[in-house]
C-alpha cells in the first residue's frame, strides 16, 4: 500500500518531501484562474494546500476541478511539503502543500445545514467577524445536535471527545491496577434501584420491569459474590423531568463498589488517589485536545490539589452560614447553595475538585450506611469539580433486616427488590462504593456550559434523535 501522512503529523520535518493525505476540503478558494487554496481538515487538524498551474504538474482544468468541489468532500492529496516564511492563519498545521495530484473520493452535498468553519469559532471570534461585515451563521445547540455528524468535525468536538475516551481509559486502567474487576450488570431490571419516579418503565414480556437507573443493586450483590472489588462501565437510564445544563436521560455511569475493612474512608482514598491520577494523565497526555477547546471555549485549568480536600457536610453548611447563606443542615444543597460553597472552597482552600461528606441520612438513598455515632447523618459523600457534583458514593448497609427497614421507610415496595435483600442473607462485608458521571467529569474538567456538549447523540427530556 501506499504511505499515508495523518494532516497532524505535518511538520517542518517533512520539508521538501513528497506525502499523500486524506481529508476534508473545508474551504476552497479561487485565485484567478491559475490557482487555488484547499484547506484540508482531518480529525480536526487543518492544512492549507495550493495549486498553482504549472506545465505537466498542475493543468488550469485542475484547478477548475477543485474550486468546484463542495465544501467537505473527501479529497486525497498528493504534493511537496513547503514551508511559508510568514506564519499560516487558516490552518492548525504551519505548513503547506504544493498540490501534484488531488482526487474527489467522496462529494458531499453542495448547501450543508452547517458550516465547520462557522461552527468552530469562539464567540470573541464571531463577534469580530460580524464587525468586520462577514456574513456568518451562529450555529446555536439544536442546529449542533441536529445535524451531529457535522458538529462533531469541529476541533472542539473531536478533542471533547477524544478526552472522554481518555477519561475511561484512566478510570479503568487505575482500578486494574488496584485489584478491581470490571464487570457488567444488566439494564433491564424488575425496579427502580435509586427510588424515586426518575424511571423509564417498559414491558418485559408482559412484566412490568425498568431501564436500570444505576448498577446500585447488582453491583451490591457482586460483593456479596465476593468479588472485592468490581468496577463497572454502562448507561445509565434516567426519565428526568427536568431540562437542565447537567441532566440527560441516559448517560454513561462509571461505577466503584468495593469492600470496606474499617472505614468508609477508604472508598473515598479511592476516589482521591484515581481523581488526581486521571487529572494529571489528561493535563499530560491531552494538551493538544485542551488547547483545541480551550480556543473555542476559553478555560483556566482545573486546579486542584495533591491530596483531595475532604469536608464534612456540617463544615460545608458553616461555610456557607458564614457567608451568609442560610442552608437546612439537615437538608441537601441546592444547586445554587453548590455553587457558592464551590467557590468559597475555592477562596480558602485553592481547589475546585474536593469531597464533601458525611451528608444529612434523610436526603441519601435507601442503601446508606447512617453513621454509627449520630443516625442523623451518614457515611456518604458528594464530590464536586468546579462547584458541581460529579460523584456520590457511600457505605451500604449489609444487614438484611436494616436494609428492609430503611427501604420501607423510604417508601419502597420491598417485594421488587426482595432478591436484592436476600443476599445479604449469605454473609455480606462492610462495602461501598460511587457513581461517577462520565459526560459530567468531562464537562466540569473543561468548563464547558452544558453537559449535551460532551455526549457524542445526547437523550435529554426533548431529544431521542439522532
Ligand atoms: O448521584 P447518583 O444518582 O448516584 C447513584 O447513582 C449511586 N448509585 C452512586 C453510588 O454508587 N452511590 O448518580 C451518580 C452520578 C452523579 O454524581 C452525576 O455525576 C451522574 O451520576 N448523574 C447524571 N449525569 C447526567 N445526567 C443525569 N441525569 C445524571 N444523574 C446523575
Amino acid at each position: 500500500g501506499k504511505k499515508w501522512t495523518e494532516v497532524k503529523d505535518l511538520t517542518d520535518e517533512l520539508k521538501d518531501k513528497v506525502v499523500l493525505i486524506r481529508g476534508r476540503a473545508q474551504a476552497i478558494r479561487a485565485v484567478g484562474k491559475k490557482m487555488a487554496f484547499v484547506v484540508v481538515r482531518e480529525r480536526g487538524f487543518t492544512v492549507q494546500c495550493v495549486l498553482t498551474v504549472a506545465p505537466d504538474l498542475v493543468s488550469p482544468q485542475m484547478v477548475k476541478f477543485t474550486t468546484s468541489l463542495s465544501r467537505e468532500s473527501i479529497v486525497d492529496i498528493e504534493g511537496v511539503v513547503s514551508v511559508p516564511g510568514q506564519p499560516i492563519t487558516g490552518a492548525s498545521q504551519q505548513v503547506e502543500i504544493q498540490v501534484r495530484k488531488l482526487y474527489c473520493v467522496n462529494k458531499a452535498i453542495p448547501l450543508l445545514p452547517i458550516n465547520i468553519e462557522d461552527a468552530a469559532r469562539s464567540d470573541v471570534e464571531i463577534e469580530k467577524a460580524l464587525q468586520a461585515g462577514e456574513q456568518l451563521v451562529r450555529v446555536n445547540q439544536d442546529t449542533r445536535l441536529n445535524f451531529r455528524v457535522l458538529d462533531m468535525r469541529t476541533p472542539t468536538n473531536q478533542g471533547i471527545f477524544r478526552i472522554q475516551c481518555q477519561v475511561e481509559n484512566i478510570f479503568r486502567q487505575f482500578l486494574l491496577s488496584e485489584g478491581f474487576v470490571g464487570i457488567h450488570t444488566p439494564k433491564l431490571i424488575a425496579g427502580s434501584s435509586e427510588g424515586g419516579s426518575a424511571v423509564f418503565r417498559l414491558d418485559y414480556k408482559g412484566t412490568p420491569a425498568c431501564l436500570a437507573q444505576s448498577p446500585q443493586l447488582h453491583k451490591q450483590m457482586t460483593i456479596c459474590g465476593d468479588f472485592g472489588r468490581v468496577f463497572e462501565i454502562g448507561p445509565v437510564f434516567r426519565a428526568e423531568d427536568s431540562f437542565t445544563h447537567r441532566h440527560l436521560c441516559e448517560f454513561t455511569g462509571l461505577d466503584v463498589e468495593m469492600e470496606i475493612k474499617e472505614h468508609y474512608a477508604e472508598v473515598m482514598d479511592v476516589v482521591d488517589h484515581l481523581f488526581v491520577t486521571m487529572f494529571d494523565s489528561l493535563n499530560e497526555t491531552c494538551s493538544k485536545e485542551l488547547e483545541a477547546i480551550n480556543r473555542q471555549y476559553p478555560f483556566e485549568r482545573l486546579k486542584y490539589l495533591r491530596k483531595t480536600l475532604r469536608l464534612t457536610f456540617e463544615e460545608g453548611v458553616q461555610m456557607l452560614k458564614e457567608a451568609g447563606v442560610e442552608i437546612d443542615p439537615l437538608g441537601d444543597l441546592n444547586t445554587e447553595s453548590e455553587r457558592k460553597l464551590g467557590q468559597l472552597v475555592l477562596e480558602k482552600y485553592g481547589t475546585e475538585f474536593y469531597i464533601l461528606h458525611c451528608y444529612p441520612l434523610a436526603v441519601r438513598p435507601f442503601y446508606t450506611m447512617p453513621c454509627y455515632d449520630n443516625p442523623k447523618y451518614s457515611n456518604s459523600f458528594d464530590v464536586f469539580i468546579r462547584g458541581e457534583e460529579i460523584i456520590s458514593g457511600a457505605q451500604r448497609v449489609q444487614v438484611p433486616e436494616y436494609l428492609t427497614e430503611r427501604a420501607q421507610a423510604c417508601g419502597i415496595d420491598v417485594k421488587t427488590i426482595s432478591t436484592y435483600i436476600d443476599s445479604f442473607r449469605y454473609g455480606a462485608p462492610p462495602h461501598g462504593g460511587f457513581g461517577v458521571g462520565l459526560e459530567r467529569v468531562v464537562m466540569l474538567f473543561c468548563a464547558l456550559n452544558n453537559i449535551r456538549k460532551t455526549s457524542l447523540f445526547p437523550r435529554d427530556p426533548q431529544r431521542i434523535a439522532p
